[in-house]
């Protein structure tokens, strides 16, 4: 997964271009690049590395008098991280060039042919074949050229394409990868993968559909279908979003920035959704009538990584409260199984991005089978959010830090309000309970808000003797078995500490050899309904001398009993649990990685928005 860019306008475009770059950077950090066209001529320049590598090599270029450029950011998928496989890629003459992100599946098939045809090629990425191939059809007429290549691709694309000949023109073609088209009176036309790239100069988008191709110049854009060859006439969208959303605004990472913006995050979600007076829950745009809501009587959600936790809590909430049987699947799973579903079963696509492309095929599939689709998402437009039936979005702003964290939490409070509006269609809910329950996630907001300074205060202190652990785990019961997954998850990802979750119960199956005096356990363990099964877990791993962690409910004295390193929680309403006890579990991590001197914004090996398979 790729970071792509693209300006022309009366800017200088260098500048605009590694400031776009900058904020799409969470998609990719294994090298950057940029080209633009200056005196006719177009100039490259790539590095190896993070942008910073890039920045440190762009010298005066800085202030090229060119208004014309596009910019790639790289997570290698077809060739090793290297300045040669870093885009842009060039033709054979050097007058074209192109970014892109996805893979392009029969990329050996055509590089073989280009190759028989006398192309020569400089790197080992799928990309560069788009290059050579454009220059096989070119002859006057990009437009056509660009057409008839991209009906010869498979698989998924979203590139910018320049031709030298043609110097007021940036081509734009998407197809399963996200593109989104920026337009702005006075500053003129850009392309970009990602919303927070815009954000900086507009608020004015245009999304691009699979099979499209836009042409744009400074003042101009065209939206064309590859498929019927007509033009598409496609409104500009606003986005609510601003540009210091994407900011560190003094924290010193964006996780920890994100953090401490889960109380909004929440906030944001719930708001206008949940009317208390009445006790009900408003969320007309899961477009699902009573005839549908009536027929369904399975529910299948589908997500990866820590949507796919979100996913897990609210199995536990949907099944208890609304009584429908709820699974759970791992997207990439899901897609290539018999999927039994028919329009009796809700699809959910739980998932930050509405790109990653498991979870696009997995709703993909459904829709197929006759089922109904609902995404849980955080960036207005995106593909799942279009090919749904309904959406519900979280509201969380630009996550950038690429371990999520008020993306989950939003998500959960999404999840919680359809619990809530499944229990009142179904009637299982009754006015007051909503009412209860919708006051318990509203205040969760100012909770959150008040525990995470001293939480994190505590955390500091309390993991001096244990960040230099080779290996974690974390266990929890219940609601908190995936907040437990969701802690290990965060760990390794952060500071490439080896973690595993467990659901305390099963820990004896096999986990339970692992323990030792070296060993780290977090075991949350809040006075909940099943409080007590999970502390006869707790005391069978301090028999082996497990170096216990406890989260657990303040006042519960008898944990000091068991180990002395105890994170307090208020006691709130077990439904929010969750929400609560993720906190501990986001700081631990990122205290710990601080501490052992990670990069927690970009880990190595990890990308924000996973668009390949
Ligand atoms: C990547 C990200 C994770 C995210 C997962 C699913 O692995 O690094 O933070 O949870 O993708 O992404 P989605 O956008 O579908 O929630």
């Amino acid at each position: 997964m790729c970071g792509i860019v693209g300006y022309c306008g009366p800017k200088r475009v260098v500048p605009v271009l590694l400031e776009s770059l900058r904020r799409l950077e969470y998609r990719g950090y294994d090298s950057a690049g940029i080209v633009y066209l200056e005196n006719g001529k177009l100039v490259k320049h790539r590095a190896k590395g993070k942008l910073a590598k890039l920045e440190a090599i762009i010298g005066d270029a800085i202030i090229a008098d060119s208004h014309i450029g596009l910019g790639h950011t790289r997570w290698a998928t077809h060739g090793a991280p290297t300045t040669e496989n870093a885009h842009p890629h060039s033709d054979c003459t050097g007058e074209l060039v192109v970014v892109h992100n996805g893979i392009i599946e029969n990329y050996h098939s055509l590089r073989d042919e280009l190759k028989t045809k006398g192309h020569t090629f400089t790197s080992e990425t799928d990309t560069e074949v788009l290059a050579h191939l454009i220059e096989e059809y070119l002859e006057n007429d990009l437009v056509a050229a660009v057409k008839k290549a991209v009906k010869r691709l498979e698989g998924s694309f979203a590139a910018g394409i320049l031709w030298a000949k043609q110097p007021d023109t940036l081509i734009a073609v998407r197809n399963q990868s996200p593109l989104v088209l920026g337009v702005s009176d006075d500053l003129g036309t850009f392309l970009a993968s990602d919303i927070p790239a815009l954000l900086p100069y507009t608020r004015d988008v245009i999304f691009l559909e699979d099979m499209e191709m836009a042409v744009v110049t400074a003042t101009e854009h065209r939206i064309y279908s590859l498929e019927t060859d007509t033009e598409i006439d496609r409104e500009v969208q606003k986005i609510d979003w601003n540009a210091s959303m994407s900011e560190k605004a003094g924290y010193r990472h964006f996780m920890l920035k994100e953090i401490y913006e889960q109380p909004q995050a929440i906030t944001n979600t719930v708001s206008g959704r949940i009317d208390l007076e009445h006790g009900t829950v408003n969320l007309p745009e899961i477009n699902l009538s009573n005839a549908d809501l009536k027929k369904i009587d399975r529910i299948v959600i589908v997500a990866c990584g820590t949507s796919w936790h979100a996913a897990l809590v609210a199995k536990y909430w949907i099944e208890k409260y609304a009584g429908i049987s709820v699974e759970v699947d791992i997207a990439s799973e899901f897609r290539y199984r018999r999927l039994l579903l028919n329009e009796h079963s809700l699809t959910i696509a739980v998932s930050q991005s509405g790109e990653t492309a498991d979870t696009l095929a997995g709703i993909r599939s459904a829709k197929k089978l006759g089922s109904k689709i609902l995404t849980i998402c955080n960036v207005v437009g995106s593909t799942m959010t279009r090919e749904a039936d309904g959406t519900i979005y979280t509201h969380a702003g630009p996550e950038i830090g690429v371990a999520s964290t008020k993306a989950f939490i939003s998500q959960l409070a999404a999840l919680l309000l359809l619990t809530l509006y499944l229990g009142q269609e179904k009637k299982t809910l009754p006015p007051g309970e909503i009412r209860s329950l919708g006051k318990s996630l509203i205040d969760s907001a100012g909770m959150v808000e008040d525990i995470l300074p001293r939480l994190q205060e505590e955390i500091k202190e309390l993991i001096e003797p244990f960040y230099d652990a080779r290996d974690f785990l974390f266990v929890g019961r219940g609601l908190n078995f995936p907040i437990a997954l969701e802690g290990a998850l965060k760990l390794k990802e952060i500071s490439y500490i080896h973690a595993e979750g467990y659901a305390s119960g099963e820990f004896k199956h096999g986990p339970l050899a692992l323990i030792d005096r070296n060993m780290p356990v977090v075991a949350l363990v809040p006075k909940d309904a099943v409080y007590q099964k999970s502390i006869s877990n707790v005391e069978e791993i301090k028999a082996r001398q497990g170096r216990l962690i406890l989260i657990g409910t303040a006042g519960d004295d008898s944990l000091s009993s068991l180990t002395d390193n105890i994170i307090y929680l208020p006691e709130v309403d077990e439904i929010i649990n969750p929400i609560i006890y993720t906190l501990p579990a986001q700081l631990l991590s990122y205290e710990i990685a601080t501490r052992r001197g990670c990069d927690v914004d970009q880990p190595r090996n990890l990308a924000k928005c996973v668009t390949v398979e």
